[in-house]
C-alpha cells in the first residue's frame, strides 16, 4: 500500500508542467489539470483540478472546498472570472471526471483498487489567432485517450478506452462540442483572461544575482551563482574560468508559484590552490546586455 501511494504521488509529479513552456511575444496558452484518485491520499483529495496561463498557474479546485479559487499573482486580479460560476462548472466536471475513473476501474474489475486518472487539456494563441489545442487522459500514467479534432473522434489507447469513446460519441453533437469547444471556447476564454492576465505573462523582471562558495569535508571548494526573483524563466547561465566556459556541476531551477517568480542556479568545483579568476554570466530577455559577476576570492 505505501508502495502504492509512492508511485501514484510520484506520476502527481510527472504530468504536472515540469517543463515550463517558453513564453514568447504574442503566443499564450491556457492549460487545465484535472486529477482524480480513487482512494484519497493522506492530505490529497480525491480531485484537483488547476489552470494555467502560460506557465503561471492562477486558479485551483478541489473535491474538499468544491471552490473555485484564484491563486498566486490572481489573487490580487479582480474581475477575470466569477469564482462562484466557476465553482459550479469545476463541480460539473469534477462528476463526470471521477464517474470516468470509476467506469475504467469497473471495467478492469477492479471498483476496489487505487488508480489515478488524470486530463490535460486547453489551448493556444499566437498573434490572437488560435494556434493550437490537446485534450488527453491518462489512466495510471499511461495515455487512455486522446481527442483528435481533425478527425473529429476520441482516439482510444488502452482497451478501456474504448467504452469511453462509445460513451463519448453516443451522439454525433457530443463530438461537435468537444471540437467547439477546443476552437472557439476555450481560445475566448483564454483571451478574456489575457486582458486581465497580460501584464503578468508579458512581465520582464530581471534577475538578482549572487555568487557564494562553499566546501563540505573532504571536497572541492564549489562557486555557487544564484539568479533569483526574475520572469520569464528563460535563462542562460554559466561559469567561465579565465575566459573558458566551464562544465557545471550541478544546476537546477524552481518555479514560485505565490509571487511568479524564477531561481535558478549554476554550481562549479574549483581545485585545489586554483587562482584563476572565475565568472558568472547571466543572460535573461530583461537584460540590455549579459551581467558578468566575477568571484572575489578572499
Ligand atoms: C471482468 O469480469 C467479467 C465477469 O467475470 C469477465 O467477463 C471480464 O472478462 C473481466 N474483465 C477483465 C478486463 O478482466
Ligand atoms: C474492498 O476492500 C475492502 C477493504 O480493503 C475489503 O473489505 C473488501 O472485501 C474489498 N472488496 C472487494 C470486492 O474486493
Ligand atoms: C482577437 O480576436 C477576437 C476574435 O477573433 C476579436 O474579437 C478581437 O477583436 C481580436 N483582438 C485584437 C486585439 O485583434
Ligand atoms: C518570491 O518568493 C520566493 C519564495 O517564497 C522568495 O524567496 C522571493 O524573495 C520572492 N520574490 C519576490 C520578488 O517577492
Amino acid at each position: 500500500m505505501v508502495r502504492m501511494v509512492s508511485v501514484l504521488l510520484s506520476l502527481l509529479l510527472l504530468l504536472s508542467p515540469a517543463v515550463p513552456q517558453e513564453t514568447q511575444d504574442g503566443r499564450y496558452s491556457l492549460t487545465y489539470i484535472y486529477t482524480g484518485l480513487s482512494k484519497p491520499i493522506e492530505d490529497v483529495p480525491a480531485f484537483q483540478a488547476l489552470g494555467l496561463l502560460n506557465d503561471l498557474q492562477f486558479f485551483s479546485y478541489n473535491s474538499r472546498d468544491r471552490k473555485s479559487q484564484p491563486v498566486g499573482l490572481w489573487r490580487q486580479v479582480e474581475g477575470m472570472e466569477d469564482w462562484k460560476q466557476d465553482s459550479q462548472l469545476q463541480k460539473a466536471r469534477e462528476d463526470i471526471f471521477m464517474e470516468t475513473l470509476n467506469n475504467i476501474m469497473e471495467y478492469y474489475n477492479d471498483s476496489n483498487g487505487s488508480h489515478i486518472l488524470q486530463g490535460r487539456f486547453g489551448c493556444e494563441i499566437e498573434n490572437n489567432r488560435s494556434s493550437g489545442a490537446f485534450w488527453k487522459y491518462y489512466y495510471d500514467g499511461k495515455d487512455y485517450i486522446e481527442f483528435n479534432k481533425e478527425i473529429p473522434a476520441w482516439v482510444p489507447f488502452d482497451p478501456a478506452a474504448q467504452n469511453t469513446k462509445q460513451k463519448w460519441e453516443a451522439k454525433p453533437v457530443y463530438v461537435q462540442q468537444a471540437k467547439a469547444y477546443l476552437e472557439e471556447g476555450c481560445p475566448e476564454t483564454l483571451r478574456k483572461y489575457l486582458k486581465y492576465s497580460k501584464n503578468i505573462l508579458d512581465r520582464q523582471d530581471p534577475p538578482s544575482v549572487v555568487v557564494t562558495s562553499y566546501q563540505g569535508p573532504g571536497e572541492k571548494k564549489k562557486l555557487k551563482c544564484l539568479a533569483y526573483d526574475f520572469y520569464p524563466g528563460k535563462i542562460d547561465m554559466h561559469w567561465t574560468r579565465a575566459g573558458e566556459v566551464q562544465e557545471p556541476e550541478l544546476q537546477g531551477n524552481v518555479l514560485h508559484d505565490r509571487n511568479g517568480t524564477y531561481q535558478s542556479w549554476v554550481v562549479v568545483a574549483v581545485p585545489p590552490q586554483d587562482t584563476a579568476p572565475y565568472s558568472c554570466h547571466v543572460q535573461h530577455s530583461s537584460l540590455a546586455q549579459p551581467l558578468v559577476v566575477p568571484w572575489e576570492a578572499r
